[in-house]
């Protein structure tokens, strides 16, 4: 057993990628495990085939019997049953099941019914970063834990607008509860994809697909494009965080107010001047302040969130300076051009303003 520690060691890598944090086998919600009570039986079923067609091959090469010349007239037409059976007869089994399993499956999921229910949540893919939109018409929007899941009386449109809040790379959902994601694009095809929670679902131009997530249990559900979108796809990244619903009704309307320095340090102050007068405005919005943007996220609430970048770096202060005055080094071709006018004390100014908007 001379292959023992490297077999141990082979074996806890496989095992720990199964602990990992988008491992779609080990699921935190319902569509995902309606997807997994099928990957698991595929996978195992597929992977006997494997053992057994490998098995067969390695016997077929390893027994010798003799030359062809021994052999000679070739038996013509010998071996037909194996055909039959192992070429006909078992892939017709094996693929007929897996597809019959596969429609039982895809009926489960709600996509063919996107006129049923107001959209809770509005995910918008863009080069390169998820924006999530809470629509004030959903169920989950409401002020009141105790109302989750049920739909507002309709609001007059200039209180609607008022009321939808913009939480990019950032999902916040109340655990226990449906909700219906409606997914379309800014620009090129992505896909969204949460593995613990949901399969993907593209994000195509000119089309409004739907997901209903549920997530069973408060915590972080790492997710990213699952459809290559351009040279930064694979720093497209987001995060569902589901919350008790107490919890995300309290986030939910926090979000809804806006951004305010009144009582801030003189330096937060001087950040906000710098911000202002910047070109940040010309891009972002922040509710509250003369920056009205819509090319990149709006920060309102930004310092509260746990990622930048489109869900790619850590929401901490060298990660903020590096982000304004590097982002074409760190995500080349996104839309953030590298800022490199500001003087030190600006920088530290601005990144302080931008972590006071909690
Ligand atoms: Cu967006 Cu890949």
């Amino acid at each position: 057993m001379k292959h023992a520690p490297r077999l141990a060691l082979a074996a806890t890598v496989l095992l720990a990628g199964c602990a990992g944090p988008q491992n779609y086998m080990s699921t935190g919600g319902r569509a995902a495990r309606e997807l997994a009570d099928l990957g698991w039986p595929v996978l195992l079923g597929f992977s006997l085939v494997t053992v057994v067609t490998w098995g067969l091959l390695f016997w077929v090469a390893l027994r010798r019997r003799g030359s062809f010349d021994e052999h000679a007239p070739a038996e013509a037409g010998g071996g037909q049953r194996w055909i039959l059976v192992g070429g006909v007869a078992i892939p017709v089994a094996v693929l007929s099941i897996t597809f019959i399993a596969t429609l039982g499956t895809l009926s489960t999921f709600p996509m063919a019914h996107a006129a049923m229910d107001e959209p809770d949540i509005r995910i918008v893919g863009h080069q390169w970063w998820f924006d999530a939109e809470y629509l004030p018409g959903g169920s989950i929007c409401g002020g009141d834990p105790s109302q989750l899941g049920s739909h507002p009386a309709s609001l007059p449109q200039g209180e609607q607008a008022s009321l939808i809040v913009h939480s990019p790379t950032e999902v916040h959902i109340p655990v226990g509860v449906p909700v219906e994601i409606e997914v379309e694009t800014h620009d090129v095809i992505h896909s969204f994809w949460v593995p613990k929670l949901h399969g993907k679902v593209d994000l195509v131009p000119g089309l409004k697909n739907r997901v209903r997530v549920q997530a069973d249990a408060p915590g972080v559900y790492e997710g990213q494009c699952g459809e290559y979108c351009g040279v930064e796809h694979a720093q497209m990244r987001l995060q569902v965080i589901a919350q008790t619903p107490e919890d995300y009704v309290k986030w939910l309307n926090h979000q809804r107010e806006d951004a305010s320095v009144a009582a801030a340090a003189a330096q937060v102050q001087a950040g906000r001047q710098v911000f202002e007068n910047g070109a940040c405005i010309l891009c972002h919005t922040v509710r509250g302040t003369a920056a009205h943007g819509l090319v990149g996220p709006e920060l309102t609430h930004v310092g509260a969130r746990q990622r930048i970048a489109g869900g790619v770096l850590a929401n901490d202060t060298a990660n903020l300076e590096a982000w304004v005055t590097n982002a074409q080094t760190l995500k080349p071709g996104s839309a953030m051009p590298s800022l490199r006018q500001f003087t030190g004390p600006e920088l530290r100014a601005l990144v302080a303003y931008l972590q006071s908007l909690r």
